[in-house]
């Protein structure tokens, strides 16, 4: 059996939602300190209905980061940001029909990048959200300026 699927090869040689977005509404860069790799996640979101519009990434990587980018831009297109946030590395993967146990760490980046993203959208438009998704923030977020 070949190591990767159709779709990792189709998703990684020929990625969809590839490029810098000039006006984005979220932007969410992740690493990972081991391999070195770079993924950045741009999200345009409708206001009214808190739904992502467009989605695309930039990653500095290996062809399953990159494939995994490609993979969740077009999982959370059209999509409400709830379904966005709750994309898991787990959904990635198996969209792209698999991925072999030693780069499943890759697929990590995606969903950890759309998160980031999603939490720069909520900074830049001063939305409170459940810290207990995102994590620390800082005192940087929306709910704590209203505790100021
Ligand atoms: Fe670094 Fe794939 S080896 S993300």
């Amino acid at each position: 059996m070949a190591l990767y699927s159709e779709k990792v090869m189709d998703h990684f040689m020929h990625p969809r939602n590839l490029g810098k977005m000039e006006d984005a509404d979220g932007i969410g860069e992740v690493g990972n300190a081991k391999c070195g790799d770079i993924m950045r996640m741009y999200l345009k979101v409708d206001q009214d209905t808190q739904t992502i519009t467009d989605a695309s990434f930039i990653t500095f990587g290996c062809g399953s980061a990159i494939a995994t980018s490609s993979m969740a831009t077009e999982l959370i297109k059209g999509k409400p940001i709830s379904e966005a946030l709750a994309l898991s590395n787990q959904a990635v993967v198996e969209a792209l029909d698999g991925l072999p146990v030693q780069k499943v760490h890759c697929s990590v980046l995606a969903e950890e990048a759309v998160q980031a993203a999603v939490k720069d959208y909520y900074d830049k438009h001063d939305i409170a959200y459940d810290h207990t998704i995102f994590g620390e923030c800082g005192g940087n977020c929306a709910c704590c300026h209203q505790h100021d």
